[in-house]
């Protein structure tokens, strides 16, 4: 007892705050490995990547990867002109016009955080997250030595931000103000207003407005009025994306933030963060080199994703008639559906019981942090067959 006390102890020491110091999985996750580890395979209702759900990625896309061009090393901070200038044609063939000088490119979506987080905060410093949202933004801002403060969603029939809240939580150490959109979980998009609303709080108070748009190209039951961060001049900020979700490519690692806003405060930020973009260099060359090939392929993933994605929602709108006490949040976009169940149970219970008794897996509301019980959200990723049966079992258990 007092040795295992001695090195928790050392441990405790020798390592960062950054990272958690409980390493334990959580019971769910256990749930599922118990399950594994008895060769059982679970529908998995929480399946995000696209790799994984029977898409057909042509073996031609590899090609791309090949070029001769591949094998010289010339970097700069923020990527190969001809990579830049080809996301900035994909995102102006979606109706956006960018400049691909305020084009930069990187690994991966996360990794865009993190440079902005070392550009935008020093430690302690605040950043602002939407809840419900992606439980990553925890990890992502902790290995910075970011501080989160939250503000709520509401859901009226449709999600909206409470502005007031938003701006009740801005204090002296506040940086930025982060939207997700399409966010995950709840598929909710920014509207005109609250975007207005949110380039002149951020203007006003001195902070980076971070719009992170990775699902933009996956609207279903969209709002007429959405938005995008960069339809606004008035506060410096950042658009993020890349090739794993548009184009359902997360293998590649090639991801990219468009910075917008006002010039002065747009030069400031780009000579800064080329700084921190030159120390990683971290896009490899053979990538950048096939980026437009990559992008014109992505469309046919895209394609898929997007006949994918609504016809598991069609699914679960039929599927849900036949239990009243269950409901289908709207979703304007993203890859995932909300679902409302009675809270006759902790949803604790709930997923553990459809885990080990249904042998499908879904995600508890509280991994997202709703404000309140009862939630399960599950992707629309995967295979219709799956989906259809998953969902099915997972409504029956609900509402009884
Ligand atoms: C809202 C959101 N942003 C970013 C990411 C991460 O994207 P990337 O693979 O580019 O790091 C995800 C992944 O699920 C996500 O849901």
């Amino acid at each position: 007892m007092r040795t295992g006390g001695l090195r928790l102890r050392l441990l405790w020491m020798m390592f960062s705050t950054r990272v958690p110091t409980d390493l334990a999985p959580n019971r769910l996750t256990t749930a599922e490995l118990t399950l594994r580890a008895r060769g059982l395979r679970p529908i998995d209702l929480t399946e995000t990547n696209p790799t994984r759900v029977g898409l057909a990625y042509p073996d031609e896309f590899l090609t791309a990867l090949s070029a001769p061009a591949g094998l010289a090393y010339d970097p700069h901070p923020f990527g190969l002109q001809g990579a830049r200038l080809a996301v900035a044609e994909e995102l102006g063939a979606g109706g956006q016009s960018v400049d691909p000088s305020r084009v930069i490119l990187t690994a991966s979506t996360s990794e865009a955080y993190s440079f902005l987080f070392k550009l935008l905060c020093n430690p302690g410093d605040q950043v602002l997250v939407p809840v419900p949202s992606y439980p990553l933004f925890d990890h992502l801002t902790r290995l910075e030595l970011v501080e989160v403060r939250q503000y709520p969603l509401e859901y009226h029939g449709t999600w909206s931000i409470d502005v007031d809240a938003l701006e009740a939580a801005v204090t002296p150490l506040t940086r930025a103000v982060l939207v997700v959109s399409p966010n995950n979980p709840t598929g909710s998009t920014l509207g005109r207003r609250d975007l207005a609303a949110l380039a002149r709080l951020c203007a006003s108070r001195q902070l980076a407005l971070i719009g992170d748009e990775v699902f933009a190209d996956y609207l279903l039951d969209a709002r007429a009025d959405a938005a995008r961060v960069l339809d606004q001049a008035e506060a410096l900020t950042f658009s993020l994306g890349g090739l794993s979700k548009s184009a359902g490519m997360p293998q590649m690692k090639l991801g990219w933030i468009v910075a917008g806003g006002p010039a002065t405060l747009v030069e400031a930020a780009l000579a800064r963060l080329e700084i921190v973009c030159d120390a990683f260099l971290s896009v490899s060359t053979p990538v950048q080199q096939a980026a437009g090939d990559l992008l014109a392929a992505g469309r046919q993933i895209r394609a898929l994703i997007r006949e994918r994605i609504a016809e598991n929602l069609r699914d679960l709108h039929a599927l849900i008639l036949q239990h009243p006490s269950c409901s289908v949040y709207r979703v304007e976009g993203g890859w995932s559906a909300v679902i409302r169940v009675p809270a006759i149970r902790p949803e604790e219970t709930l997923v553990l019981d459809l885990l080990e008794q249904d042998l499908v897996l879904a995600h508890p509301g509280y991994f997202f942090d709703f404000p309140h019980e009862a939630f399960v959200v599950v992707s629309l990723l995967p295979q219709p067959g799956d989906f259809r049966a998953g969902v099915t079992r997972l409504l029956a258990r609900a509402s009884h």
